[in-house]
């Protein structure tokens, strides 16, 4: 992100500071066109789309929201070539480390969700060295999605709950949407109010299908690489203009 950011650097004063969204979440789809389009391999494009990441991040930040989830890698992902996926562990890998002490400093709290178990073990020393720097931190949420899929993560809530009726610590009768979003991976946030797609595709993907059942989905034909905080305004503007009815009238 670099267009128009100095003048993005507080909220835009078109945009009304009590109703933007909570929780944004964003699937960064795009990387791979993007690096096509200029004759480079893929990876290029993942490679540039850390940076709009770490911009958004930096941007909600300054602009007051206090949740983003991003989604960096679906359980669907692994059926890649085997280059692509060795070089996105890496990168997350890599990224991390070199992000941590800003992220800690910066009052980010850092989370991953999904089925971390499966990633390289040194990925996975990495993810929990800067969960456990950044636990204290207050500014923002920010939420990684890892080897996540929305199936998986129900699924996993499910046996979670059917082991514990099991053993008899709770009651059938007891299992409600409380209870059942409290064994989502992302029972630290609230739902997100705001969905962001980028590069024009029309679906979610295995994406907190839990969680979205009343997002405002706002979808951008923009390729990842090229989301700039100038897009993100046009997004919050879109959503500030919705009419949020949740059933009602
Ligand atoms: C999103 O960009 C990044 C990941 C899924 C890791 P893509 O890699 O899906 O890029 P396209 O959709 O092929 O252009
Ligand atoms: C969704 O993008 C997953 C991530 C952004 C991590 P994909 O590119 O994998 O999704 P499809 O294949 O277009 O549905
Ligand atoms: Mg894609």
């Amino acid at each position: 992100m670099t267009a128009n950011q100095s003048t993005l650097d507080y909220l835009p004063t078109d945009l009304d500071s009590s109703r933007l969204p909570k929780h944004v979440a964003v699937i960064m789809d795009g990387n791979g066109r993007w690096a096509k389009n200029r004759g480079m391999p893929r990876i290029m494009g993942h490679r540039r789309g850390v940076d709009v990441l770490k911009d958004l991040l930096r941007c909600c930040q300054d602009w007051g929201i206090p949740a983003l989830t991003a989604y960096a890698f679906s359980t669907e992902n692994w059926g890649r070539p085997i280059e692509e996926v060795d070089f996105l562990m890496t990168l997350f890998e890599r990224v991390l480390r070199r992000e941590l002490e800003e992220m800690r400093q910066k009052d980010v709290q850092i989370k991953f969700v999904g089925n971390l178990s499966a990633l390289p073990s040194s990925l996975r020393a990495e993810i929990d060295r800067s969960v456990s720097l950044t636990a204290e931190n207050k500014g923002i949420r920010f939420t990684v999605a890892t080897n996540y899929g929305g199936r998986e993560e129900i699924l996993q809530a499910c046996r979670e709950i059917a082991s514990q009726v099991k053993s008899g610590k709770i009651q059938v009768e007891e299992i409600d949407e409380a209870l059942f979003s409290s064994h989502l991976y992302t029972a630290h946030v609230c739902d997100p109010d705001l969905l962001i797609r980028t590069s024009g595709e029309m679906r979610i993907s295995n994406f907190l299908l839990w969680q979205l059942a009343y997002a405002e989905f706002y979808i951008t034909q923009t390729l990842w690489p090229d989301f700039s905080r100038s897009e993100f305004h046009q997004a919050l503007l879109a959503y500030q203009k919705r009419d949020r009815r949740f059933g009602k009238v």
